[in-house]
């Protein structure tokens, strides 16, 4: 089901670079869900359903499995299967999202985070269905690279620029606040591609991000170093 999809992203590896890391994003998404046995996976962000047709396209290797995709807008008719369920909402509802698919409540496997691409959305989604992420289960975040984004970049824009790069920050900030439960990986390239994989049991959820102290001054840093050095020479 829906190979041309697949065969049209792999024909488009040995393209230009965007279109090539584009690409290998996206087989790294497929890749994964391939390799996942009767999976539920969650997708927030559907708009033409390049990312459902392929989701759809793993889930139909395997016997099981079911694809649920939330979009703001109607897309039930951008994609048929009787392993998808399209609901109509804001991605942050969970309340509604879960009512209307409980699967969802027994874990996600899989869950692919690419709607409204701000930091205090992105947050939401999140953190909003963390908790209903199984052990071992896979988080994928698309937009966190501005490379393109920048001044003469392909895709110029300021907003988009600044905004990927707080999206970036925020991710290795939840990384950073929660070593104890997650994995991260970032895939450079094109608009960018982060992993964040669970640890934790079911219904874990995640601490808030605190943001590691930059330091700023070498010359503090060297006070500090000696103070500390004569304070256990004295001892
Ligand atoms: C980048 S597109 C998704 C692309 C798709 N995942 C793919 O790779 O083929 C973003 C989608 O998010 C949807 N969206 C924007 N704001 C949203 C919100 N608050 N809740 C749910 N979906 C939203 C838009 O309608 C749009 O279809």
């Amino acid at each position: 089901m829906y190979d041309e999809i697949l065969e049209s992203v792999r024909n488009t590896l040995n393209s230009s670079e965007g279109l090539h890391f584009n690409a290998k994003h996206y087989l790294t998404m497929h890749s994964h869900a391939v390799g996942l046995k009767n999976p539920t996976i969650l997708e927030l962000g559907v708009q033409s359903g390049k990312s459902t047709k392929l989701f759809l396209n793993a889930l139909h290797q395997g016997d099981q499995g079911v694809l649920v995709s939330v979009d703001i807008d109607d897309c039930s008719k951008v994609a048929a299967s009787p392993k998808w369920q399209f609901i109509r909402s804001d991605s942050t509802d969970v309340k509604k999202i879960i009512g209307d698919a409980p699967v969802l409540g027994k874990g996600i496997d899989m869950l692919f985070i690419d709607s409204l691409h701000t930091t205090e959305h992105v947050k939401k989604e999140l953190y909003g269905f963390f908790p209903y992420v199984r052990e071992g289960g896979v988080i994928f975040f698309d937009d966190i690279d501005s490379a393109p984004y920048c001044e003469g970049g392909e895709l110029d824009s300021f907003y988009v620029e600044l905004e990927n790069r707080r999206i970036l920050r925020f991710v290795n900030d939840v990384f950073e606040a929660n070593m104890k439960q997650l994995d991260l990986t970032i895939y450079r390239g094109w608009t960018g591609l982060a992993r964040l994989e669970k640890r934790s049991s079911l219904m874990a959820e995640l601490s808030e991000p605190q943001g590691l102290k930059e330091r700023k001054s070498k010359k503090l840093w060297k006070l500090k170093r000696s103070l500390k050095k004569r304070n256990l020479m004295n001892s």
